[in-house]
This record gives structure tokens, C-alpha cells and sequence, in this order.
């Protein structure tokens, strides 16, 4: 168990460079396993998330370590097909492995995957996917079991955009014979980096980032070198705590466009944003205002990932925000305990109203899942003395060195562990 101490009221000043991609780095492990040459993939946070992959990596019989931000991959020893149920119940990426191993080797067993507990989180768009590519699924109390299959180009229409489905699809995509075109596809940016790094491995994959992708499988195999993109949800989460505490930050490293819906909010909101292609500046004098109505969508709609940071941001806005959250059914599990702040906010099923106080006290929390567990260090941020968050390792497993970033930008932050 973590404790996070926080004591509010610091201004946030200085620069900050943010993190490789959490979300985009997990799948690109789980592709690594594709190309059966070495892989080096670089600017990868180092989160307990990302050793779980390579603790998978490992347990199918890849060599897989990580220096620093750095980590290679030899994958030419893969040598099992199944991943035991303790590895799958650490994190909800460990599902893309399911595609990958498809890809890979034909045939897969594995368990329901674990994760925040958002709500559901079924897997039926994935399974109806990897089905119409010819794999030979069977489910049986929480076990997926695929028996060995030939995979076929198909056409596979979601009906949903899931990001997980899509990788999925993509992944196992690049073994089937023929070409797979994915019709409703996620847009998300990290499904473009999924992309980019399949192709510098030599697949034949296009169209990623619009709603229609097409697959044709590798035509040579290459060695690789790739890239993280900037972590699109640290980002945002940096330029919200500047926005709550108040304060100049420079946000370095960041692709301002995967986060604009966030920095749109935060300028309605009556924060100073000045953006370039690699940097993003926000300037608050930490008296926010509602930002009125705002409902969570996929890309390139609001990230339901920013939506409980966002709304710690705005506790103490003058005036209304009304949420809507459209992804999952149990996002706002941070509600009771921000509550123990001091803030007023109403939750009727999908809809948070929060009407904004004059100010938070400091109160002993608990982390609830990842997103959750940062809103509360945002909110925490602007509280008057002492908050406490006690952390089952939520926030670690997105954030790297969440602590010792927000302290170098001024804030009075110590994880206790
Ligand atoms: C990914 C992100 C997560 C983010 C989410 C939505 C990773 C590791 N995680 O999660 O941080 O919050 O996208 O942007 O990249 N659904 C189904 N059936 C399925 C799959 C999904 O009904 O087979 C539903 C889910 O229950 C949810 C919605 O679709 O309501 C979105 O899920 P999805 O886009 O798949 O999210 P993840 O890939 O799990």
C-alpha cells in the first residue's frame, strides 16, 4: 500500500517533460511478438504495466528487458501459447495479447483479462472479431482457448470503435492470408503508433487514425526500432493540475492534437494555452470558471481518461459543469471521494453535475483505479492542508515518477512507500 501526502495550495511553476504512452507502449509489446528478430522500442514509461507485458513476454519465452527508458525484445525463442491467469489479471492490455499470439503461433489459451474496474469491460467485440479472421474460439467459464486456425483476410465491421478490439483485429489481421479491411475502426493515436510500428516491421497495414483500416500481412520480416509516442492522458492530466493549483507550466515532449478536447476545456475554463507542435504552455491564476457541458466520446471526441482529472480540476470552478460519460458505465468512482474534500457534485447514471465551492479541505482518500486515484492528486493540489491518498499501486501503474514530476514543477507531494 502507497500513501500519497499532498498539501495543497502550491502553485505549479517550471517545465515538464511528459512520458512515453502507456496505452500505445502496451499493444506494441504484444506486437513485438509478430517479428520473430530483435525489437527496440524506445521513450517506454516505466510502469508496473509495462513489466507485466514483459513479464509476459518472458513467460512465452521471449527475451525481453527494459534500461531505463529502453526495451528490447527477441521474440525468435517464443516457445508457448498460453498465458497464465496470474499475468492476465495484472492489467486489461494483457487481452491484446490474445491477437498477437493468434498471429504468432495459430493458436492461443488465456483467461478474461484484469484492469480498472470501469464496469463490464466485455470482450465479445474482440472474440467476434479474431472469429471472422478464422480463429477457432471457445470461451468457457473466463478461459479463451483458441485451437489452432488459419487465419483469412475478412471484412470485420464493429460496431463500436473499441480500442482493444481494434488492436486485436489488427494483430491477428497480419498473420491471415489475404487482406482484412476493419470498418469502424477506433481512431485513437495509439492505434496509429500500433500501426507505424507494424509497418517499420514490415507489415502492410493503412489506414489507421480513419474509421476504415486495411491489413495485408507482412511481406518481409525487419528488425525494429520504434518510438513511444507522448502519453496523451499524462499530459493532460499535467496541464489540469496546472490549471487547478494555478501556475506556469511548460509541458514538453507532447503532441498538442492528442490532447486539444482536453486543452479546449481547460481554455474555457479561463486557463492561457500556448501550443506548438512538441510543447504546450498553460497559464493559470487558479480561479477557474464551469466549463458548462461536457460529454466523453472516442477519439477525437473527449477522452473518458481525462474525465475524472478534468473534473477534479474544476471542484472549485465558479459556476456548473455537467459531465456525460458515454465510454464506460463505472467512471465515476472518484465521486464519493472527492466529496470528502468538500466538493459538491451529484451523480445521476451517466451524469455528474458538479457546481463549483470556494474552497477543499484536506482528507484522508482511497484510490479507487488509475484515473481516479490521479484526479484525487489534482484535487489535492488545491485543497487547504493535508490530503492523504492511500493507493493499492492505481496511480503507479500510469504514471511514471507522478510524484517527483509534480514536485520538480513546485508542488508538496511525497509517496510514501
Ligand atoms: C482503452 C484504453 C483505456 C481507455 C479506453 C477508451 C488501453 C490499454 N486502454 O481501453 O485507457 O479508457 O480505451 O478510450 O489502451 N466494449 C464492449 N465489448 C468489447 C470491447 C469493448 O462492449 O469487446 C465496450 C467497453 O465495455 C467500453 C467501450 O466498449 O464500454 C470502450 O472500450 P474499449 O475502447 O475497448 O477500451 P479498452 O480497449 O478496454
Amino acid at each position: 500500500m502507497e500513501l500519497w501526502h499532498i498539501r495543497g495550495g502550491r502553485r505549479l511553476e517550471g517545465s515538464c517533460v511528459v512520458q512515453g504512452s502507456k496505452n500505445a507502449s502496451l499493444p506494441i509489446l504484444a506486437a513485438s511478438i509478430l517479428c520473430p528478430l530483435r525489437c527496440e522500442l524506445l521513450n517506454v514509461p516505466q510502469l508496473r504495466d509495462v513489466d507485466a507485458a514483459l513479464r509476459i513476454l518472458r513467460h512465452l519465452g521471449c527475451r525481453a528487458e527494459q534500461h531505463g527508458n529502453s526495451v528490447y525484445i527477441d521474440s525468435t525463442g517464443l516457445s508457448c501459447c498460453s498465458i497464465p491467469h496470474e499475468l492476465m489479471e495484472e492489467m486489461r492490455s494483457s487481452v491484446i495479447f490474445m491477437g498477437a499470439l493468434i498471429a504468432r503461433c495459430g493458436e492461443a489459451r488465456l483467461s478474461l483479462p484484469g484492469g480498472c474496474q470501469l464496469g463490464r469491460r466485455p470482450i465479445d467485440l474482440h472474440l467476434a472479431a479474431l472469429r471472422q479472421l478464422g480463429a477457432n474460439i471457445e470461451e468457457n467459464n473466463g478461459e479463451i482457448h483458441c485451437r489452432p486456425s488459419t487465419l483469412r483476410g475478412a471484412e470485420i465491421a464493429l460496431p463500436f470503435p473499441s480500442v482493444g478490439a481494434t488492436e486485436n483485429a489488427i494483430l491477428a489481421a497480419c498473420a491471415a492470408a489475404g487482406e482484412t479491411r476493419i470498418l469502424g475502426a477506433a481512431r485513437e493515436p495509439e492505434i496509429v503508433a500500433l500501426q507505424d510500428c507494424l509497418r517499420s516491421m514490415g507489415a502492410e497495414v493503412g489506414g489507421a487514425g480513419s474509421d476504415t483500416i486495411r491489413i495485408s500481412g507482412f511481406r518481409r520480416r525487419k528488425s525494429v526500432s520504434c518510438r513511444m509516442i507522448p502519453d496523451r492522458i499524462a499530459a493532460g492530466t499535467f496541464a489540469c493540475a496546472a490549471a487547478a493549483a494555478g501556475g506556469d507550466v511548460l509541458l514538453r515532449g507532447v503532441d498538442p492534437k492528442h490532447f486539444s478536447t482536453v486543452l479546449y476545456f481547460l481554455n474555457q475554463a479561463g486557463c492561457d494555452i500556448i501550443s506548438d507542435t512538441r510543447s504546450v504552455r498553460i497559464r493559470s491564476d487558479g480561479r477557474l470558471r464551469g466549463v458548462g457541458e461536457l460529454e466523453t466520446a472516442p477519439y477525437p471526441g473527449f477522452p473518458t481518461d481525462a474525465q475524472p482529472v478534468l473534473m477534479a480540476t474544476l471542484l472549485r470552478a465558479a459556476g456548473r459543469t455537467e459531465i456525460t460519460e458515454t465510454i464506460f458505465e463505472n467512471r465515476y468512482r472518484q465521486v464519493p471521494e472527492l466529496r470528502r474534500l468538500g466538493a459538491d457534485i451529484t451523480v445521476d447514471g451517466n451524469k455528474a453535475v458538479i457546481c463549483g465551492v470556494a474552497s477543499l479541505r484536506g482528507a484522508a482518500l482511497t484510490a479507487t483505479d488509475l484515473r481516479g486515484g490521479a484526479a484525487m492528486v489534482v484535487a489535492g493540489l488545491t485543497a487547504e492542508g493535508e490530503t492523504v491518498i492511500c493507493d493499492d499501486g492505481h496511480i503507479t501503474r500510469g504514471y511514471e515518477q507522478f510524484d517527483r514530476r509534480l514536485r520538480a514543477l513546485g508542488a508538496d507531494i511525497v509517496r510514501e512507500y
